[in-house]
């Protein structure tokens, strides 16, 4: 049991006390950017005359061996050590002696925990805005190879009118663009240096704040040395982020589970990306979409248990927020291989594009065109729908869609409909139709991948 903090006591902490109170177990991922800060901040104790060149040298090479002995398996980040802030420095003097007793100067572990979860946080949204940028290009791809496939559009999952698996895909890159979005507002918000806090209050040594935080890449300093240390605002909303992540990928999965059902069969997983089962030989099921829809509900009590860890908490540290650590690096690590996998599955899935076309053709998926055409003939727009209401009544007592009847069943319910119908209400026509921007048209599609591809380029 090694500490930092014996020198006030004088019994040792009792044996599950000191577990209980432990974090190394999961904070030891925070090695890499604990390092980071660490050469940040002694850097600028030497610039400040706080420490001299030569401790500061010998702090900094003492630090990069314990990252490169640890990387290359000569060093553990064992449980002997409270947390990884407490391996770092007792390796530290055990290694260079005296000088490696200065790291901590003008520091507390409140603003070097503060500050090694926003680099771990920041590192991590970067790399999961390249998940969804991945995400986004098999999509695209998608999107473009499948302007012409027809398929019914919902809604209450019943046929409303017919779309293109392009414009339905399309749908989802609006939501992962979204997502993408939100992640980027949320590093800009964030990227503020806790370093220099001290505990709650700052601290008496001539610090400088601004160069420790440009050569971290932060905008500034956080302004206030109480909130620096007990805001965590940029994990909740990143939390809430990946809630809103899981949640595409889960309606995502909903649809793909549907659509790979016998009833439906729009969809063929491929077999790298399924899963059989131990009794039923037929089987192939689509366990990812479904892992990935059970998962959802991981990632929001991830957030709903932060929230409420930081519920009430009185300024400033509190070791609650110690709590912090586990629900964000399971968010984030959920979130990250449920993207990677998607990614991997849509690629490979083939499309049944003869069943979703005769799916689009069944379920009176034209009748809103019907309705439109006989407003072309002159009807007023609500006696047209409910003309077209009569016409699917009789074509589902007789067992026949619209385009089914002849012209002489269609002017039985009223005298408007024409020769023309046929045309107007074919399937291509409901599709080809429908031109206004952001409809499922080719023409509509052309100029939105066109936009897309745009931004694929330019969303760096
Ligand atoms: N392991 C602690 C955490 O994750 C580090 C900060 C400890 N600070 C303290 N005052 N005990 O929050």
């Amino acid at each position: 049991m090694a500490q930092l903090w014996g020198g006030r006591f004088t019994k040792e902490t009792d044996r599950k006390v000191y577990d209980f109170n432990a974090s190394i177990s999961f904070d030891k991922r925070l090695l890499d950017v604990d390092i980071k800060g660490s050469k940040a901040h002694v850097t600028m104790l030497a610039k400040c005359g706080i420490i001299t060149e030569d401790e500061c040298s010998s702090i900094i090479a003492g630090l990069d061996d314990i990252l490169n002995d640890v990387k290359a398996g000569k060093l553990t980040v064992s449980s002997e050590y409270e947390d990884v802030h407490s391996f770092v420095e007792a390796n530290l003097i055990d290694r260079i002696g005296d000088a490696g007793k200065k790291l901590h100067t003008g520091r507390s572990r409140n603003d070097q925990v503060a500050l090694d979860m926003r680099l771990y946080t920041r590192d991590n949204i970067t790399a999961v805005k390249e998940n969804i940028i991945a995400l986004l290009a098999e999509l695209l791809q998608l999107i473009k190879d499948n302007t012409d496939t027809v398929m019914p559009g919902f809604t209450h999952l019943q046929k409303a009118q017919p779309v293109t698996l392009s414009h339905h895909l399309a749908a989802y890159f609006e939501m992962f663009r979204r997502d993408f979005g939100r992640l980027s507002d949320i590093y800009e918000r964030m990227n503020y240096c806790p370093l220099g806090a001290g505990a709650l209050a700052g601290t008496t040594f001539p610090l400088d704040r601004d160069m420790v935080a440009e050569e971290l890449g932060f905008k500034a300093p956080c302004a206030n040395s109480m909130d620096a240390v007990s805001d965590r605002d940029y994990l909740l909303e990143y939390l809430g982020a990946l809630s809103i992540v899981m949640m595409h990928l889960s309606r995502f999965s909903e649809e793909l589970i549907i659509w790979n059902s016998n009833e439906y069969r729009f969809v063929n997983i491929d077999d790298s990306f399924a899963t059989g089962s131990s009794i039923m030989p037929q089987k192939k099921n689509p366990d990812i979409a479904e892992l990935t829809r059970g998962k959802t509900g991981r990632v929001y009590g991830d957030l709903m248990a932060l929230l409420t860890t930081m519920k009430a908490l009185p300024l400033a540290y509190n070791k609650d927020m110690q709590e912090d650590k586990e629900a964000a690096f399971d968010a984030m690590d959920t979130a990250a291989s449920c993207l990677e996998l998607f990614a991997g599955m849509i690629s490979t899935m083939t499309f049944n594009k003869d069943v979703m076309k005769d799916s689009a053709a069944k379920g009176f998926t034209n009748a809103t065109d019907a309705a439109d055409y006989l407003v072309g003939k002159g009807v007023p727009f609500r006696d047209a729908h409910g003309i077209i209401g009569q016409v699917v009544i009789y074509c589902d007592t007789n067992h026949k869609s619209i385009e089914e009847c002849t012209l002489a069943e269609l002017k039985a319910v009223s005298g408007y409909f024409d020769e023309d119908v046929y045309d107007a209400i074919s399937l291509k026509a409901c599709v080809d139709n429908r031109i206004t921007k952001g409809a499922p048209s080719s023409k509509a599609m052309e100029e939105y991948i066109k936009e897309a591809e745009q931004w694929m380029r330019d969303y760096r």
